[in-house]
């Protein structure tokens, strides 16, 4: 098809994920044609810097060599084969070993591979239930939360999500699953301490879980740092509290590390920059770069071994034909090795703190900056109508589209969502990278904050 037709037909067919089709038809199609380096190349040609790094997932980098080669000789030699049962094969086996050897410190044993970090999600939860089930305590099966809270789509997963616009359209929801107030440093009811607020919304974790019934609750599950509800970064007492109150009423913790997991929080996991180890971990994106859909939840020894029951309770009766994937495992090893040989997640911290450095003064110098934020290579700047109450510009307002607009035209990918703009590049981004993204950020600003 040449390419008037390819974007004549881009929504004539396809359902665009979070928009709604007639917003899709009415904005002109942004088709990304190739990519290289932190670079991508729409269908025409034309080049911008990728600051959205796909959707916070291309960690490594577009066309790397190492990516291409592990891909395509991993085809040519065994497209797909399932790990259902006793069957298995090579690369999956290689990464599993992989993994668990990262998460040593986290004391980490067994895994299950996924497609993806809506399937991460979903494994955790249920797997914490059929933990419990195991152990003896059926009823143990009602999940926390935090408000702000993003874990993917499935049902599931909504459930436990917490931003309204992803569940409204398909509630009801799962029953018994409740959100506490997150650790929101900008906009909160309380206080600018940070330590004084972790300790708050701990403290109504662990009233809340007390209410339910702590002989109830199976699991709490959080990301270590809120990604798509705005890049909430918690103070540096919260998931110490949170493991404390998970273990005082012997609830299991999951991270949900699918954005935060193998190095853009500046940390090669995101609980582990806190200190604190989950019981089960939920990984997607970076673990493979996004090269091919790959996730996986995995769990420590003390979850691990409640399967080694020599009973049929112990059938793991969920998986996915894709669980395992070979070429999706050797993009993970190959990723995987670019992330530690390349030690990405210093990276990853080094020019994150120097993007802050170059953002934070549009605080001062813009006035519908609220605040700029974020750990590593995950940044958001949040905007307001108004600085002292904090109050957002209007999510359907099409400000943050604006601005991303202007940084478009200035060959910069940047993410708009509702009345934040979101950052997240590959973890091979540079400082020149960054000078790049800022010139583009104060010129739309420039343009576009009055
Ligand atoms: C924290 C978190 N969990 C789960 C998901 C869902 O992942 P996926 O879109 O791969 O299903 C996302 C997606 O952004 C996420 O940010």
């Amino acid at each position: 098809m040449e390419i008037e037709g390819i974007k004549a037909n881009n929504a004539k067919q396809m359902l665009h994920p979070m928009t709604a089709p007639f917003m899709t038809k009415a904005n002109k199609p942004m088709i990304i044609a190739r990519g290289d380096g932190v670079y991508v190349f729409d269908i025409d040609g034309n080049k911008f810097l990728d600051s959205q790094g796909g959707l916070w997932c291309v960690n490594v980098g577009y066309n790397r060599p190492e990516m291409i080669k592990a891909v395509s000789e991993q085809v040519a030699t065994l497209p797909y084969y399932q790990t259902f049962t006793e069957f298995s094969n090579p690369p999956a086996i290689e990464l599993s070993a992989k993994i668990i050897s990262m998460l040593e410190p986290e004391n980490m044993r067994k895994l299950m591979f996924t497609s993806g970090g809506s399937d991460s999600v979903e494994t955790a939860l249920k797997m914490s239930r059929h933990y419990w089930k195991l152990k003896g305590q059926p009823e143990k099966t009602k999940f926390f939360s935090l408000k702000n809270a993003y874990h993917g789509v499935h049902m599931g997963g909504t459930s436990v999500t917490d931003t309204g616009v992803h569940k409204r359209a398909f509630e009801p929801v799962l029953p018994n699953c409740f959100q506490i107030d997150s650790p929101f440093p900008y906009r909160n009811p309380w206080t600018e301490d940070p330590e004084e607020l972790g300790a708050i919304c701990t403290g109504i974790l662990a009233r809340e879980i007390e209410s339910q019934g702590p002989d109830m609750v199976a699991a709490f599950i959080a990301e270590p740092i809120q990604g798509a509800g705005g890049v909430i970064v918690p103070p540096t007492n919260f998931w110490p509290l949170v493991r404390e109150v998970c273990d005082r009423y012997d609830v299991l913790l999951i991270a949900d590390e699918v954005v935060t997991g193998f190095g853009r929080s500046g940390n090669m996991f995101g609980s582990r920059g806190w200190g604190v180890k989950a019981d089960i971990m939920c990984f997607a994106k970076g673990l493979s770069s996004a090269y091919v859909p790959l996730g996986a939840t995995v769990m420590n020894e003390r979850v691990a071994s409640a399967f080694d029951l020599e009973s049929p309770e112990a059938m793991i009766m969920h998986g996915f034909t894709y669980s395992g994937h070979p070429v999706a495992c050797a993009a993970g090893i190959a990723s995987l090795g670019i992330v530690e040989s390349e030690a990405l997640p210093e990276n990853a911290k080094i020019v994150g703190d120097y993007m802050m450095e170059q953002l934070k003064p549009f605080e001062e110098r813009y006035k519908s900056v609220g605040e700029v934020r974020g750990k590593g290579l995950m940044l958001a700047v949040d905007l307001v109508v108004d600085k002292k109450t904090r109050e957002s510009v209007d999510p359907f307002s099409g400000f943050s589209s604006r601005l991303s607009a202007v940084a478009q035209k200035e060959g910069v990918l940047v993410r708009a969502v509702g009345p934040k703009l979101i950052i997240s590049p590959p973890l091979t981004f540079s400082r020149e990278n960054v000078d790049e993204l800022v010139a583009a950020l104060t010129k739309a600003f420039d343009e576009v904050d009055v």
